[in-house]
């Protein structure tokens, strides 16, 4: 008897759907006209050996089956819970979606573009994987010269001994093969050098390049447009320092600094406290070079520039390290 009431005990719990309904069944059973409740009731007539078993079954099913009671009880107001937040509450605010957005390197180069767009320079691109006669000789450094040990060059293996750029220079004689002057131009794009990172220098890099050519164009110039370029994109005036420097593909040849706008030119690590922050490299374009795009030196002439990107957005951000730029923290790019 006390087997047929597990059993319909048991099947009674499982298919109760709403509390209610397991209410019921619970007083079908354990109620106190329940059946089991009647059950241990009528212990007390039967013989002290049988009162002994049958109580102690008995007992044993009341507490297995209020524990089944309890878990289906559980099981109902959980179902219930969640089907209430199946609807859908429109008081709640939206969850934004994250949105990514440009890097402060592509940023920046944008506004260089918009920039020098605006003064009637052309934009150009050209490859990162690049043949030696562009990246050095045809920018007058010849092979086993020992101006080539100023780029620390990741060559390439294969037959053709191709390299990854040192620097955006060979865009400047790829343009001049194909145009005949006048021209201006300036393409922004990654260098590479193998050399150790600091503060201040990246193993991968962006350069802006530029270049004017014509009749009779000259570093006053250059000035200007430098002056020029550095007030728009800084919206500030600034301090710019030209001092002599030595690269092959121009003569005579100038280093461009700032001064270091994020230590107001007091010294800190970004410019290795000389208060200066050097910016790029620039000249009259060497005749050489000229001859190498098959123009006729003595009509043209002109100059070059190769500035640093990653510091030009440094100075513009106050940014001390470079490394930060590739470093894909999320706390430091989504400040820009
Ligand atoms: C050059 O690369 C010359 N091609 C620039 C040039 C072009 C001179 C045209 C004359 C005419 P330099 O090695 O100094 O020069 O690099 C120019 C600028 O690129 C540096 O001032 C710096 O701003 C940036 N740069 C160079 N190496 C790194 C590096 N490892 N990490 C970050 N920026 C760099």
């Amino acid at each position: 008897m006390l087997k047929e009431i597990q059993n319909k005990a048991e099947k009674a719990i499982v298919e109760a759907k709403t509390l209610k309904e397991l209410n019921r069944v619970f007083k079908d059973f354990l109620g106190k006209k329940g059946e089991l409740s009647l059950v241990l009731r009528g212990l007390k007539n039967l013989s002290s050996e049988e009162k002994a078993k049958q109580g102690k079954e008995s007992n044993e099913l009341k507490e297995s089956l209020s524990i089944k009671f309890k878990e289906r009880e559980d099981e109902i107001s959980l179902g219930d819970q969640s089907s209430k937040e199946k609807g859908i509450d429109v008081t709640i605010p939206g969850k934004k979606p994250l949105m990514g957005h440009l890097s402060p390197l592509t940023q920046v180069k944008r506004q260089i573009m918009d920039i020098f767009g605006g003064m009637g320079f052309e934009v150009v691109d050209g490859p990162e994987i690049e043949k030696e006669w562009y990246n050095f000789d045809a920018l007058n450094i010849p092979k086993n010269h020992p101006a080539r040990d100023a780029w620390d060059t990741f060559w390439l293996k294969g037959e053709e001994p191709l390299l990854l750029r040192t620097h955006t220079s060979p865009s400047q004689i790829r343009y001049m093969e194909k145009h005949e002057p006048p021209l201006r131009i300036i393409s922004p794009g990654k260098g590479f050098r193998h050399e150790a990172t600091d503060a201040s220098h990246e193993m991968q890099f962006y350069q802006v390049e530029g270049l004017m050519i014509g009749e009779g164009v000259s570093a006053a110039n250059f000035k200007a447009v430098v002056k020029q370029f550095f007030e728009k994109f800084f919206k500030q005036s600034i301090n710019v320092r030209f001092t002599p420097d030595f690269f092959p593909f121009t003569e005579p040849s100038f280093e461009v600094a700032m001064s270091c706008l994020i230590c107001d030119g007091k010294g800190c690590p970004a410019c290795k406290n000389t208060g200066w922050i050097e910016i790029g490299g620039a000249g009259m374009v060497h005749p050489n070079v000229l001859k190498a795009c098959e123009l006729d030196s003595s009509k043209w002439q002109g100059w070059a520039f190769g500035f640093g990107i990653d510091r030009l957005a440094m100075m513009k951000y106050k940014i001390n390290d470079i490394r930060l730029f590739h470093s894909g923290d999320l706390r430091f790019l989504n400040q820009f």
